[in-house]
């Protein structure tokens, strides 16, 4: 089992959504989150003053999948997130120890699909 965790662009959101259905995964969490990448923000002017911006908007999607999910749902996120431009987002895949269904204590690849 893996865990998916993918930064992508608001605005990319139903794309990716829409890929990864396409591919038949269904469960996703979504947060929004803070963040920045190798550009360290940027600056912008606000009011004619400059002003920093570390931090930007982005969607923190979480996924858990079965390995054979694995590329797949990589592949999806790419599919929709991707414009080319810098800003586009980044994808970590960690081992998932465990996934447990609150409802009926299954556990394991039961529980995640
Ligand atoms: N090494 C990292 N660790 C944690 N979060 C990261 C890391 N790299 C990127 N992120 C998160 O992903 C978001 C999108 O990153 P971004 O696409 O700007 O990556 P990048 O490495 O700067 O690539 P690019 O040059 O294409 O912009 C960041 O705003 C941040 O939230
Ligand atoms: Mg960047």
């Amino acid at each position: 089992m893996k865990l998916i965790v993918a930064y992508i662009q608001p605005q990319k959101l139903n794309d990716v959504k829409k890929a990864l259905f396409d591919k038949a995964v269904y469960k996703l969490s979504v947060t929004n989150a803070l963040g920045c990448g190798q550009q360290m923000g940027y600056h912008e002017s606000y009011r004619g003053v400059d002003v920093e911006v570390n931090l930007l908007k982005k969607l923190r999607l979480e996924i858990a999948v079965n390995a054979e999910f694995v590329d797949a749902t990589v592949d999806a996120i790419i599919a929709g997130a991707r414009t080319g431009n810098i800003g586009d987002g980044k994808i970590f895949v960690l081992d998932l120890a465990e996934c447990i269904r609150i409802r009926t204590g299954e556990k394991g690849n039961e529980a995640i699909g």
